[in-house]
């Protein structure tokens, strides 16, 4: 049975363009859905920042979105996960889906010799909850956990710096924008989870898989790399299914955007980059709209 609700957009929201990588994976898998998201780049980073602080943020947003009429959100921030999964699932009517338990879910699947890394932002890593999500599903893991708070930075920075499609960008991100300084940034997280002779790394931060060959050139090929942007869409299909929430195609899907970013060129520049169609309107939103 459908009604009006099938037809409303998925919410999703991060602190900036990191929850892009969810975008571009959700719009993949579903493209037949609707997708309202919202950047809250004007408090990015969230990953430096007190749990409980993340916590008021993200539940403002997700009561912001509510207000916009969407059938379902998506943290699509771990840092945001960590602060705020359980009390948006207690306040919000409709069903919400952090990052997390995805990410740790396929990492158990995929993981032979059970020895698992995960980086994320300082926030993230401090709640303890990859690690704990992991050990729910197999206490026999080992997990590794360590803080990339840079990668955040890189990222973001690259993706300025290039004026390309996001392919492009992490085709060349090696050769062009890694400069020394940054391959080392990158070694230095790295190696030591390398030393730990883990097979399995999770990408517990959305903006990592924009780093996506970078990580793999330093991880080499016998780890295999989780990305909580693609488990996520799929969790996302199996609740539609399950709950008979697909779009049922009477009405065009529709992507909108909204950011607390100043420059929004910028943003729909960034947008664009990553999603690889153009994204020339984003409103914005007011920090008082948002009641902050
Ligand atoms: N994209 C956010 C996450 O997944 C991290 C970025 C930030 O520090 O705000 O945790």
């Amino acid at each position: 049975m459908q009604d009006r609700t099938n037809n409303l957009p998925i919410g999703i929201f991060d602190s900036g363009i990191g929850g892009m990588t969810v975008v571009r994976a959700m719009a993949r898998l579903l493209p037949q859905e609707s997708i309202y998201y919202f950047g809250d780049t004007i408090r990015c980073p969230y990953g430096p920042r007190p749990l409980e602080q993340v916590r008021r943020f993200a539940l403002q947003i997700g009561h912001w979105l509510d207000q916009q009429q969407i059938k379902l959100l998506v943290i699509a921030c771990n840092t945001a996960t960590a602060a705020a999964l359980t009390e948006l699932q207690q306040e919000l009517d409709i069903p919400v889906l952090g990052v997390i338990m995805p990410g740790a879910r396929a990492a158990t699947q995929a993981t032979q010799n059970r020895r698992v890394a995960v980086i994320g932002t300082k926030a993230t890593i401090e709640s303890g909850l990859y690690a704990e999500s992991i050990r729910t599903l197999d206490a026999g893991i080992t997990v590794f956990s360590t803080a990339t708070p840079l990668f955040v930075e890189i990222a973001e920075s690259g993706l300025k710096l290039d004026r390309n499609p996001v392919e492009t960008f992490m085709s060349r991100l090696t050769s062009v924008y890694t400069r020394p300084a940054l391959q080392e940034i990158a070694r230095d997280y790295l190696d030591p989870l390398k030393r730990c002779q883990v097979d399995t790394l999770v990408l517990g931060c959305t903006h990592y898989p924009l780093l996506r060959p970078l990580i793999e050139t330093i991880m080499g090929p016998r780890v295999a790399i989780i990305s909580s942007a693609d488990e996520v869409a799929a969790d996302v299909a199996g609740l539609l299914r399950r709950r008979e929430l697909f779009n049922d195609g009477s009405a065009p899907a529709t992507r909108q955007f909204a950011t607390t970013a100043v420059d929004l060129p910028e943003f729909m520049h960034l947008a664009t980059a990553i999603l690889g169609h153009v994204v020339d309107r984003v409103r914005q939103v007011d920090l008082t709209e948002l009641g902050a």
